[in-house]
């Protein structure tokens, strides 16, 4: 009767943390890792941080195109799941991970629970709405961070018995080690040395960026290139590269425009401490990623974010995000905005309050018996 739980990519793990914390001792466990995301920075790290157990299995599947990795994870997983015969799988969020681990206990007939159903940009050419979208279609129990979610998942026919308003697990993540953040002077040190640290004395943004739709395409990458040169014209900008970017920036030659903006201090992927430290002193974030919405409206920073769209409109209606695109006088004017006033100033939403995973737990503890 084990609760199987699945992780892949950065952000599944501050999901998972909370998760198994709250799991522990009520239901026995199993953790597979899926092995889609495998370097230091972009995993060991995290799991260190987070004080997420070891892995029972890791399928180590690697990197390759979205087809070929979501039907690797699918056939190292089946033998796992055969082997272990759980009584449910559980995934989070919206990875290539996550869709391949749901199919695979979908066609065994394993009940699955997703948490963070229901999210939709109503955007079919990003990966993971797709990945969203099955997923939930597969679940027993459905897991919710917002309430559009419920409205999204009835609408594509989900029974409402099986969907449980519970908060953000992430979001327990971010309330639990918020104290331990790593200060940024300590980041930029060891990253930048003292220059570094007297660049950004007063004041500085982060940036992150890593969708296929930002940075595979060279003219797009350029574009944003010279969008940050303008922003970082107006305040220092951090910016941890993401390894889909660094890549992309190789092939198409930009790292050498990049290496020459002067308030654009580059470095690798950070840890989930350093990040939070980054984005807890932040002026501002400007961002590509889901997590980070919804972690900048925790914390209260604001938030541009770099997509025509978001899955997560609650950031947009309570929190502290905008959604701008890439759209060079609509992301400078929020900037002027959030650089004269502190932006919007945003309340947290409901039920983000660091007990998500507790009534995950209880959901749960019902479901089984
Ligand atoms: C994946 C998720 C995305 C999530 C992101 C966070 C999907 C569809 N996408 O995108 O939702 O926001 O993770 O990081 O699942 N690479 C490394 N080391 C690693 C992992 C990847 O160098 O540990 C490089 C490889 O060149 C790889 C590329 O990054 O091809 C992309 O990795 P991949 O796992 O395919 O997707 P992400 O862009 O990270």
């Amino acid at each position: 009767n084990t609760v199987m739980c699945v992780v892949g990519a950065r952000p599944n793990f501050m999901k998972i943390a909370p998760i198994m914390a709250a799991l522990e001792g009520s239901v026995p466990l199993s953790l597979v890792h899926t092995g889609q995301h495998y370097d230091t920075r972009m995993q060991t790290l995290f799991f260190q941080q987070l004080g997420i157990p070891e892995p029972d299995i890791n399928l180590e599947v690697g990197s390759g195109s979205h087809s070929w990795q979501t039907a690797e994870i699918m056939q190292r997983f089946e033998p796992v799941v055969e082997a272990a015969t759980p009584a449910a799988v559980l995934v989070v969020g919206d990875v290539n991970s996550t869709i391949a681990c749901a199919l695979v206990a979908a066609k065994r007939q394993i009940p699955l629970i997703h948490v963070e159903a229901g999210l939709r940009s109503f955007d079919r050419s990003m990966p993971e709405e797709i990945n969203r979208i099955l997923t939930d279609q597969l679940a027993q129990l459905l897991f919710t961070t917002e309430r559009t979610a419920r409205e999204n998942l009835l609408r594509e026919g989900v029974e409402e018995r099986r969907i449980h308003f519970v908060g953000n697990v992430m979001i327990d993540s971010l309330l639990k080690h918020r104290s331990k953040a790593v200060a940024p002077r300590e980041i930029l040190l060891r990253s930048k040395g003292d220059a570094g640290v007297d660049a950004c004395t007063s004041g500085y943004a982060v940036l992150t960026l890593h969708r296929p739709a930002n940075v595979d395409d060279a003219p797009t990458l350029r574009s944003i290139l010279s969008l940050l040169q303008q922003v970082s014209e107006r305040i220092p900008v951090i910016f941890p590269v993401h390894p889909r970017t660094a890549a992309a920036l190789e092939r198409s030659g930009l790292h050498q425009v990049l290496e020459q903006m002067s308030g654009v201090l580059c470095m690798p992927p950070v840890g989930y401490l350093e990040m939070l430290g980054l984005m807890n002193k932040a002026r501002l974030v400007l961002t590509d990623s889901g997590g980070m919405q919804e972690e900048t409206t925790a914390l209260g920073i604001p938030c541009i974010t770099l997509r025509d769209n978001t899955e997560r409109p609650i950031t947009v209606e309570e929190g502290t995000n905008t959604v701008t695109g890439i759209v060079p006088e609509r992301v400078l004017s929020v900037l002027e905005d959030i650089l004269a006033t502190g932006g919007k100033a945003g309340r947290i939403p409901e039920l983000w309050d660091g007990r998500a995973a507790l009534r995950i737990k209880e959901a749960l503890l019902e479901w089984i018996r």
